[in-house]
């Protein structure tokens, strides 16, 4: 039963003490988060990892891009465990090394030594391995601007991967007209046609998207609207242009957070992210009026992979002595990820 998983689970989590740190991202069922010992939104919980190498354990309640930043931040000590191996995150397996080389060439051809390569940290360690090879960093979705900045101030050029959307919606909010973007198909292995002249372009984005965000539509803001005008919509940046354009407000999970706790009392929100947050936000405050924007349910299917029996299975392998899922990345690949990370966590 449900009650007899979580004894086991405190049970086992009380026994390791100080050997062990849960962390747990906001997309997170409630079963799962209510044993994290720090939640966050991607770059809370990458400074958080960073600081916990006193512990032996890590277990990572998120996805696997999640667990293998932390395991480049941290290095050996601790290791770090992702209790179910399959939760991955489509948009991260949307950009591929080699679709990445392959791309590279092709750019630095047409528009030679003006880009700089910048990935979300929603990607492979090869692929912010590539990034930090070649002076370039990561962001997330509550710094990308920053980021975009730090990078126009050093070359012409950036080439933003995986998410077209998160890329673009900053890169507009900065002042970049959309015809100086242009986006690159990596299936095809070309340009899509759409674009300006090659010498205008300024922001190169990997055509990747979230399976999740990108099912929020503007109909969906206008229903709203028109049901109730004093709703507002807060929207995650990986939601479509013309999606974050209709909304009112846009920003990362631990942003939609604050920006909620901080209205008063009968503030009407409908909210575009992943379904856990949104229903945890409703219950949290019974004081406002905090709805999904879509009418249907709209889970990560992979954050969800995470549940009770995984939670338990990787702490009861952790007292016993014998760590299932690991999540390490070999030495060489760490080394130019974190200088892509490091260079991240030193921007402000
Ligand atoms: P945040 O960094 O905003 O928590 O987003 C992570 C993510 O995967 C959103 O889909
Ligand atoms: Fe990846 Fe989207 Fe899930 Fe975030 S919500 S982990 S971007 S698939």
């Amino acid at each position: 039963s449900h009650r007899e998983y979580d004894e086991r689970i405190q049970g086992a989590k009380d026994r390791l003490g100080a050997d062990l740190v849960i962390l747990g991202h906001h997309y997170q069922r409630d079963d799962v988060i209510r044993f994290a010992d720090f939640t966050g939104d991607s770059l809370e919980l990458a400074r958080i990892a960073e600081g916990q190498k006193q512990a032996r354990y890590i277990v990572f309640c998120g996805v696997h891009f999640m667990a293998e930043t932390a395991d480049i931040l941290t290095g050996d000590d601790p290791i770090v465990i992702l209790p179910d191996m399959k939760a991955g995150c489509s948009m991260a397996d949307m950009a591929d090394i080699d679709e990445l080389e392959e791309a590279w060439e092709v750019m630095t051809e047409e528009l030679g030594d003006t880009i700089l390569p910048i990935t979300y940290v929603n990607s492979t360690a090869a692929i912010k391995a590539f990034v930090g090879r070649r002076g370039g960093t990561t962001c997330t979705s509550s710094n990308a601007r920053g980021v975009l900045e730090w990078a126009f101030a050093r070359k012409k050029r950036i080439l933003f991967l995986p998410d077209q959307h998160l890329g673009r919606n900053t890169a507009h909010a900065m002042g970049i007209p959309l015809e100086q973007m242009a986006v690159w198909d990596p299936i095809d292995g070309e340009w899509e046609e759409e674009k300006g002249p090659m010498e205008d372009l300024r922001v190169l984005l990997w055509k990747g998207h979230c399976s999740v965000h990108t099912k929020f539509t503007v109909e969906q803001i206008r229903d709203v609207r028109e049901r109730d005008p004093e709703t507002q919509v807060i929207v995650h940046p990986e939601c479509t242009f013309d999606v974050v354009q209709a909304a009112d407000e846009n920003g990362s999970t631990s942003w939609i957070i604050r920006k909620i706790g901080e209205a008063p009392p009968g503030s009407k929100w409908a909210v575009g992210t992943e379904v856990n947050l949104v229903q945890r936000l409703a219950r949290t405050h019974p004081e406002q009026r905090i709805s999904l924007l879509s009418r249907t349910m709209c889970p990560c299917l992979t954050m969800n992979r995470i549940d009770r029996p995984h939670l338990l299975w990787a702490l009861e392998s952790l007292q016993e002595g014998r760590p299932v899922n690991r999540v390490s990345v070999d030495r060489e690949t760490a080394h130019w990820a974190r200088t892509a990370l490091e260079r991240m966590l030193s921007i402000h």
